[in-house]
């Protein structure tokens, strides 16, 4: 179903894995991961079948937002190593022919990139108009009513100019001026910068809030919330008319296109829309090569919930939506899908209905080991969104907390120091990549048993045709030669099948019989079929 796009790239049905840099490996014992510390793991991706490496913000930055708020587009922050590292990454991750993506992110800055400490010591500075400035309203309050992804309104106030600056996410992060044609000429100098540094593309934080509606006008507002609510709440209860999703977006991706095609490179945006129709719009020809849908890993364990995404995946991304299943942002899947032994088998289910449809597919760091969100005590509490709102809707650090690597090891092998975020009680060394390389009926062997099987049938090549007929609660398609089945209800199932058959991949009980299949709750099927 849906128009697949079958001339595409190398990245078309790549299997890409998110690396939270701070959380993935320390080499120098400051307790947060760096880039010699990913480049000594990187053998694990390697074994594991990974084709593209997605490396999280390394550069200078204050770490307000943990390197999202970026203090010098073309560095690299001491705590995470030195360029010739970064030089020594693209070098590492080329021999074994995987790519690297990196983050870039177009949308703000931090407060303390010479840009904003220039337009903010100079309202006469020619990078003044490099971030988007306001006078107040008449009442002495902010320009509009727009909020912050992070809490609290989309502005604060410049005391010395009178005038109020624009920011989506922390004060520390002021929002760009993409009408100002020197943002755009500053951001493709950045782009080629690091395409001749020899990295293979871009993942393009917020990619869907760059530009901003020229009438600075008020959000229509959906529901009141009070002042207890949290950011997410508070961010969700207007409708974002004039602050996401802006006419004129696509064209600065356009431009970019044109630059990363002249080296091969990919174009990858997180472009956090809830409609596929409105993410579609963003991988058309010519503009981003790959978008995440969030739809997907927002996802509960509901077979009508999976259905939908499946179904506006392939409608509306043709191909050009990526797979992801969690990420440093989001629940971890085995814990949105119930959590334990239960949510792990589910997740792993998932991963592999969805690892046979078109597009890549992309995993975080800690799926491959079935691992569930961390436990974080509140007193250790890192993430802005949990620290600074009395409301804090969680945060983000139980899915930052550090990958498990050795049962022996002082923190599992993560740093010898003291890691950032403590490692969380609920990961043993069960958990471990070196525990589970020795155990063959874990979720590592099984994930990489799942990315081989995936890497001979090439997903992507054929039509997908969704099976109609069946139990509601089962889901399946039939792709090519292969046929996957996924039993997302509560009873066992018995599934008609259109001939004989060869399993090629199950987790769960799963019996594949003449002319049909049985399948366990949680459990997922991987056919070929023979005839
Ligand atoms: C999305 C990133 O994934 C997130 O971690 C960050 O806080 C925001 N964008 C702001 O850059």
């Amino acid at each position: 179903m849906g128009d697949q796009v079958t001339d595409a790239g190398w990245w078309s049905d790549a299997v890409g894995y998110e690396v939270y840099l701070r959380s993935f490996a320390d080499s120098d014992g400051d307790g947060i991961g760096d880039l010699p510390g990913l480049i000594s793991r990187l053998d694990h991706l390697a074994d594991l079948g990974v084709d593209i490496v997605w490396v999280t913000p390394f550069y200078p930055s204050p770490m307000a937002d943990f390197g999202y708020d970026v203090a010098d587009h073309t560095g690299v922050d001491p705590r995470f190593g030195t360029i010739d590292d970064l030089d020594r990454l693209v070098a590492a991750v080329h021999e074994r022919d995987m790519r690297l993506l990196i983050d870039l992110v177009p949308n703000h800055t931090s407060d303390q990139h010479e840009w904003f400490r220039s337009a903010l010591a100079d309202p006469a500075s020619p990078y003044r108009d490099f971030y988007i400035w306001r006078d107040g309203a008449p009442d002495g309050g902010p320009p509009n009513n727009w909020r912050s992804h992070f809490g609290g309104p989309a502005w604060t106030l410049d005391e010395a100019s009178g005038q109020w600056w624009c920011h989506l996410f922390l004060p520390e992060q002021p929002d760009l001026n993409w009408a100002n044609p020197d943002v755009r000429a500053a951001f493709e100098d950045i782009i080629t910068h690091w395409l001749a540094r020899g990295v293979d593309g871009f993942r393009i934080d917020v990619a869907h809030s760059l530009v901003k509606h020229p009438s600075f006008a008020d959000n229509p507002v959906l529901v009141e919330v009070g002042p207890d609510a949290s950011a997410g709440e508070a961010f969700g209860a207007m409708r974002h008319d004039h602050d996401l999703d802006q006419p004129g977006t696509l064209d600065v991706y356009r431009d970019w296109h044109r630059l990363a095609r002249e080296h091969d490179a990919v174009l990858l945006g997180e472009v956090y829309l809830d409609s596929a129709e409105a993410v579609g719009a963003y991988v058309a020809d010519g503009v981003l090569d790959l978008s995440f849908f969030f739809p997907v890993l927002h996802t509960t364990w509901d077979a009508e919930v999976l259905r939908h995404v499946v179904t506006a995946t392939l409608t509306h991304g043709r191909g050009r939506f990526a797979w992801v299943h969690s990420s440093h942002d989001d629940p971890r899947a085995p814990t949105r899908f119930g959590g334990g032994d239960r949510g792990r088998r589910r997740a792993l289910s998932f991963l592999a209905f969805t690892a046979f449809l078109p597009g890549p597919l992309f995993l975080y760091q800690g799926d491959e080991l079935g691992l569930v969100d961390g436990e974080v005590d509140p007193a250790a509490a890192s993430d802005p969104v949990a620290v600074r709102n009395t409301n804090p809707d969680g945060g983000r650090d139980p899915v930052r907390t550090p990958m498990p690597w050795s049962p022996d090891a002082p923190n599992l092998g993560f740093s010898t120091g003291t890691p950032w975020l403590p490692m969380p009680a609920n990961h043993t060394a069960a958990d471990t990549v070196d525990a589970q390389r020795e155990d063959p009926g874990s979720t590592l062997h099984a994930v990489r048993r799942l990315l081989r099987t995936r890497r001979e049938r090439r997903p992507g090549t054929d039509p997908v045709e969704l099976l109609a007929e069946g139990p509601a609660e089962v889901l399946g398609y039939r792709s090519g030669d292969v046929l996957v089945v996924l039993n997302a209800g509560d009873r066992t199932v018995t599934v008609p099948l259109p001939g004989p058959v060869e399993l090629a991949f199950s987790n769960g009980t799963v019996d594949v019989g003449s002319g049909r299949a049985v399948l366990e709750p949680d459990a997922v099927a991987v056919m070929e079929v023979t005839t």
